[in-house]
């Protein structure tokens, strides 16, 4: 049984001040979830403030981004070991908007896979197309593409760590999701992937979450594919009552 992570990425979004708010909001609204695992992702710089307003909860921390590298000259970096050590749970890796204003590639997703796995952190693979790869018909060899060279070289006690997002870039902050049964397709394509690299248990274990407009009254019908483990939610998760809906949906 997958237990289903429902994540929110709060990209560009919210102070210290605003996090501690929205936290004390949302705590007591998802108190009662005991069906799946929840996480936010704040800025680096409000990760602490996070961690301390969501201090004996069940709502974990994630970082949305990490450097491979432990320490040394790399200025605005930021490692896996210390964002572990600040109390991070999770890191986002290889979001669309990473890959598409920072040059992230497979080979940067692949360091800073193994590189959060090293130093105990769970990382959340974001994989995706984008409008004009979905519309010429690539979008299962864009995913294969993407799963080999950001996940394919993993170890298989290293993959038996990571959860994968499936965001198609088109349903990102667009107010256009993927129909439940076009994501339900990309999920099982990334299932099947898994299944071919790292063998059935690893397919049948590996949560794969869905991203890309996900709301509150879009969020059932996702979670009703059996592909889908959970949801990596941008807008709608800066809101307490709505991220809250989505939980408990
Ligand atoms: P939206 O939910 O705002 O579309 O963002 C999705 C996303 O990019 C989550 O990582």
């Amino acid at each position: 049984m997958r237990v289903p992570l429902m994540a929110g990425n709060w990209k560009l979004f919210k102070t210290a001040a605003e996090t501690t708010v929205f936290c004390e909001r949302f705590l007591p609204m998802v108190a009662a979830a005991s069906h799946c695992e929840i996480l936010i992702c704040p800025p680096f710089v409000n990760i602490p403030a996070a961690v301390a307003a969501t201090q004996g909860s069940k709502v974990g921390v994630g970082g949305q981004d990490v450097y491979w590298q432990k320490e040394g000259a790399f200025t605005g970096e930021v490692s896996a070991p210390m964002l572990k050590a600040v109390g991070c749970r999770s890191v986002i890796i290889g979001h669309s908007e990473r890959r598409q204003y920072f040059g992230e590639t497979d080979t940067t997703v692949f360091k800073k896979t193994t590189a959060a796995i090293e130093a105990g952190l769970q990382p959340i693979v974001c994989v995706g197309e984008t409008l004009d790869e979905r519309e010429s018909n690539r979008t299962e060899d864009v995913l294969a593409t993407q799963f080999k060279g950001g996940l394919g070289a993993l170890r298989p006690d290293e993959f038996a760590k990571i959860v994968i997002a499936y965001e198609p870039v088109w349903a990102i902050g667009t107010g256009r999701t993927a129909t439940p049964d076009m994501a339900a397709a990309a999920h099982k394509f990334l299932r099947d992937q898994v299944r071919g690299a790292f063998g059935e248990e690893a397919a049948q274990a590996v949560r794969i979450l869905y991203g890309g407009s996900v709301k509150p009254a879009n969020v059932k019908n996702l979670m009703a594919q059996p592909d889908i483990d959970g949801a990596l939610v941008g807008g709608a998760s800066l809101k307490p009552e709505d991220f809250s809906l989505i939980v408990n949906f």
